[in-house]
C-alpha cells in the first residue's frame, strides 16, 4: 500500500459522508464501522459541520448526574461529562458525606475578564503608560460601542491596569482591559474590544500594537467553595489526620500538587464540558493560578476544625458562560444548564467550584485510606470486560468475577469470558 498522504486538497469542501469515504478508502484496514460516524446523536449534523473544520462525526462522552450536592442551601443536580469511571461516583459520595454540615458554601469575585494589549516600539514607555491611563473614560465609552450587546446585558469596562514590561526584545507596555462580561465567558467580547482599541492606543502612544487577546489567567473571576466533613462520617479522627498529611504533600511538592489538581479538574472539567464551556481555558487558568506564588501548589486547602472535623476549601478562576458559544448552540449543553437550574454564570461557577472540592475530597480520602485502585478498578472492571469482548449480560458477569478475584485486567477478563461461553 502506498504511504498515506495527509494532503487532502478540497477536503473541507466535501460533504461529511464524502470525507468519511475518503478516509475509509485511504485506510481500508481501519477497525470498526466508519458509517456509525454519520450518526451525530443529539447534535444537528449541520451544527457539527459548522462547529469544526473538516468534521467527520462526533465523539460521544458519557454524561452523568452528580447527586447529593447541596450548594448554598440549595439542592442541585449537577451534569458531568467524563469518560473516567470513578469521577461522578466520587462527587456523589463526597457530597453525601458533607450534607450533615450543610453541604457547600460558595462565593464569587465577579465576572471580570481581562484582555491584554501589547504595545511596542515606544521611546517613553512610562509616559505611554500614564497617557493610556488618562484616557480611561474614553476607553470605557469605546468599549461600550464595540460590544453593544454586552453593554445591553450590563457588561462594561470596569478597570484598567497598564504595566511596563521588559522582555528580551525590549520594553513594552501591556494594557489590561478589565471587563465585566456578566453571563458570557467573554472571550469574543474582550477580544473585539482589544482589537478595536488598537488604533487609539497607537495614536496616543506613538507605538505599535501587536498582540490583542484575552488572558486565561482569570484571576478577577474567582469561584470559591468550602465544606466541612464530620470526622465520624468519613472514618474518624485517624482518617482526618491521614487526609491532612496527604494534602500537605501537595503544599510542599509540585509533583504531588499537579496530580492533586488533576483530580480537582476531573470534576471541574466534567461540568465545564457538560455545559458547553471551554475546558482548555479553564484548565489553563486553574494551573496558572496554582502557580501564582512562583511555586506550583494545590487549588484546595485542608484543615482540622475545633471539633476535630475536616474543613476543605477551594479557590480557582472559572471563566464560565451561559450565553454564547457552544453553550448556546449545543442542545445537550442547554439541557445540562436546565438540569442545573442555573440562570447566571456566577451560579454555574459556584457549583463547579463545589464539584472540584468534592472531587478532591474523594481522591484524598481514598488515597489516605484504602488507596485509589480498589474503588477505581472496581468501576473500571466493566470497561475491561468490554475491551475483552464481553457483550450484553456478559459485561456485568465478567466484571463481577474480576472484582471478586481482585484481578482487573484483560487477561483475567478473557479467561472469564472463555469460561462463561463454555
Ligand atoms: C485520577 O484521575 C485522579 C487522582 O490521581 C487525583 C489525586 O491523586 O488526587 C486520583
Amino acid at each position: 500500500m502506498p504511504d498515506l498522504t495527509s494532503r487532502r486538497p478540497g477536503f473541507a469542501n466535501l460533504t461529511r459522508q464524502q470525507r468519511i469515504d475518503d478516509i475509509k478508502s485511504s485506510l481500508p484496514d481501519l477497525p470498526g464501522d466508519l458509517s456509525s460516524l454519520m450518526d451525530t446523536g443529539a447534535i444537528d449534523p449541520d451544527l457539527v459541520n459548522r462547529l469544526v473544520e473538516n468534521a467527520i462525526g462526533v465523539l460521544p462522552v458519557p454524561l452523568g448526574i452528580a447527586t447529593n450536592m447541596q450548594v448554598d442551601g440549595r439542592d442541585v443536580l449537577v451534569p458531568m461529562a467524563t469518560e473516567e469511571s470513578s469521577v461522578i461516583a466520587a462527587v456523589c459520595n463526597a457530597a453525601k458525606r458533607c450534607r450533615a454540615k450543610g453541604g457547600f458554601y460558595t462565593s464569587y469575585s465577579g465576572s471580570l475578564t481581562i484582555a491584554q494589549v501589547q504595545i511596542i516600539g515606544l521611546t517613553n514607555p512610562e509616559a505611554a503608560r500614564l497617557t493610556i491611563l488618562e484616557h480611561f473614560d474614553e476607553i470605557a465609552a469605546r468599549c461600550a460601542g464595540l460590544d453593544p450587546k454586552l453593554h445591553e446585558i450590563g457588561g462594561s469596562l470596569k478597570d484598567m491596569e497598564v504595566r511596563v514590561l521588559r522582555g528580551r526584545t525590549g520594553p513594552m507596555v501591556v494594557v489590561h482591559l478589565i471587563v465585566d462580561t456578566v453571563d458570557a465567558m467573554g472571550a469574543n467580547a474582550v477580544n473585539t474590544m482589544a482589537e478595536g482599541l488598537a488604533p487609539q492606543f497607537e495614536q496616543w502612544t506613538g507605538g505599535t500594537v501587536l498582540l490583542r487577546i484575552l488572558s486565561n489567567l482569570a484571576d478577577r473571576r474567582l469561584a470559591r467553595a468550602r465544606a466541612v466533613w464530620k470526622a465520624d462520617d468519613i472514618g474518624g479522627p485517624d482518617t482526618v489526620e491521614r487526609m491532612l498529611i496527604g494534602a500537605d504533600l501537595a503544599e510542599i511538592d509540585p509533583y504531588r500538587a499537579t496530580t492533586h489538581n488533576k483530580g480537582i479538574m476531573n470534576g471541574v472539567s466534567a461540568v465545564v464540558l457538560a455545559t458547553g464551556n471551554d475546558t482548555r481555558a479553564i484548565e489553563a487558568g486553574a494551573h496558572a493560578f496554582a502557580a501564582r506564588s512562583g511555586q506550583y501548589g494545590p487549588l484546595t486547602r485542608w484543615e482540622r476544625t475545633a471539633e476535630g472535623d475536616l474543613a476543605g476549601s477551594i479557590e480557582l478562576p472559572l471563566s464560565l458562560g451561559i450565553v454564547g458559544g457552544a453553550t448556546r448552540v449545543h442542545p445537550t449543553a442547554q439541557l445540562c444548564l436546565g438540569i442545573l437550574g442555573t440562570k447566571t454564570a456566577e451560579s454555574l461557577a459556584r457549583v463547579t467550584a463545589a464539584v472540584g472540592l468534592a472531587q478532591n475530597f474523594g481522591a484524598l480520602r481514598a488515597l489516605a485510606t484504602e488507596g485509589i485502585q480498589k474503588g477505581h478498578m472496581a468501576l473500571h472492571a466493566q470497561n475491561v470486560a468490554v475491551a475483552a469482548g464481553a457483550t450484553g449480560d456478559e459485561v456485568e458477569k465478567v466484571a463481577q468475577s474480576l472484582r471478586a478475584s481482585g484481578k482487573i485486567n484483560e487477561a483475567a477478563a478473557l479467561a472469564e469470558l472463555k469460561r462463561l461461553r463454555g
